[in-house]
């Protein structure tokens, strides 16, 4: 009996993979090309090895996880499963025809889920023949580990296959929130002034470590620009891009002219060596400030996530509740942006942004729910 399918063995499936089998189910895990089958298997492998290595699970256990999944080139042996997880890549034409062929070999109640990160689930199952049974099943990196799935559930989706999305998720130890079906969810939208606002003071000359030493005073796990080395500042700025042209280029969303320029030069962080922080063996991809750190800096940067949360909040894409658990599930962070209004006050968050759109404009537009917010605190 098959639990579940994962079509896609690269970074996101094999991780899902490893989750489901984790958990105690039964997977198969789909693949047009062998080699990336292998791949995921062996990535799987190494990350059992690990968590034997720390003591985590027993060497018999890793052995009876990686029993639990099974590989295929051919979708045809997703057939039994209730639940399909499609993690190929991101393209729609690819994705519409996954579903396409899905839809031929799975039985009349299977749901298919979309791990996609910046298309719409809606788009993805417009062409379904059953288009209600397809919903959003947003996994983030590194899909064992992190414990956030946001469930998106889009134009055409029936709320039967939202909740077995979210049991499913639960079965898997993740903690599910449902997002309306907008350009990056919650996580990838709220997350993007963090990088943003970094960037543009970045530009403006202040020093990176500076920027990176503030918030990891406030307490996040690693500084903005540091974060964008990390993830390589091609992808953090694809994501960036992706976003402003979805949202039909509102300032907010502006990316980065700095960071395509380092694009540009291939300073990509810490895969080409060099980003920010210098990578080699000399630079020890140091990021330790010279300078000061500043609390205005991380004010700033708080204030602009707080603002993006309103928006959404305004725009119905999830609770209040759910944005704070998402963006410190999926996110790392180490308050959710309403529970900073809470400490810091929705009035100086207010008064920042203000101040800047006076002096550098439409980015830091308020959002008028966070102005009422203001008034009426
Ligand atoms: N990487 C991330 O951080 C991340 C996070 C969340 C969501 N996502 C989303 O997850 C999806 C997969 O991303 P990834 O980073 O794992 O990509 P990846 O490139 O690592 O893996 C994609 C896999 O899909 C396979 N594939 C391509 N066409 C296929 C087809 N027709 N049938 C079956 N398999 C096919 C490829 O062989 C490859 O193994 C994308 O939609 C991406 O947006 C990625």
């Amino acid at each position: 009996m098959v639990d579940i399918a994962v079509v896609g063995a690269g970074t996101m499936g094999a991780g899902i993979a490893e989750s489901a089998a984790s958990a105690g189910l039964e997977v198969v895990m789909a693949d047009v090309a062998e080699e990336a089958l292998e791949r995921g298997r062996k990535a799987i492998e190494k990350n059992l090895d690990r968590r034997v290595n720390r003591g985590r699970i027993a060497e018999a256990e890793k052995g009876e996880i990686l029993g639990r999944i099974s590989a295929s080139t051919s979708l045809e042996d997703c057939a039994g499963a209730p639940l399909v997880v499609e993690a190929v890549i991101e393209d729609l034409e690819v994705k519409k025809k996954v579903f396409t062929d899905l839809e031929n070999v799975v039985g009349e109640d299977a749901v298919l889920a979309t791990n996609t990160s910046s298309l719409s689930v809606a788009s993805i199952a417009a062409s379904a023949r059953h288009p209600e049974r397809v919903v959003g099943m947003h996994f983030f990196n590194p899909a064992p580990v992190m414990k956030l799935v946001e469930v998106v559930s889009g134009s055409f989706t029936d709320v039967s296959a939202v909740r077995r999305a979210e049991e499913t998720a639960e079965r898997l130890g993740k903690t599910p929130i449902r997002v309306s079906d907008t350009p990056g969810f919650i996580v990838n939208r709220v997350a993007r002034p963090f990088y943003l606002e970094a960037l543009r003071m970045a530009e403006s000359g202040v020093e990176p470590a500076r920027i990176d030493t503030a918030m990891r005073d406030a307490g996040f796990r690693m500084g903005p620009l540091q974060l964008a080395d990390l993830i390589g500042m091609d992808v953090n700025l694809a994501v960036s891009e992706s976003i402003f042209e979805r949202y039909y280029y509102q300032p907010r969303f502006r990316p980065s002219v700095l960071q395509r320029s380092m694009v540009e030069a291939g300073l990509l962080g810490r895969k080409s060596g060099r980003g920010f922080y210098n990578y080699s063996a000399e630079g020890h991809g140091d990021a330790e400030s010279s300078e000061e750190p500043s609390a205005d800096i991380s004010l700033r940067i708080i204030s602009c996530i707080v603002n993006e949360a309103f928006f959404a909040l305004s725009e119905g894409v999830a609770t209040a509740e759910d944005i704070d658990k998402a963006m410190k599930l999926g996110a790392n962070y180490p308050r959710g942006p309403f529970e900073w209004v809470e400490e810091i006050g929705a009035s100086t968050i207010l008064e920042t942004l203000d101040s800047l759109r006076s002096t550098h404009g439409e980015a830091y537009l308020a959002a008028p729910s966070l102005r009422e917010s203001a008034a009426s605190a």
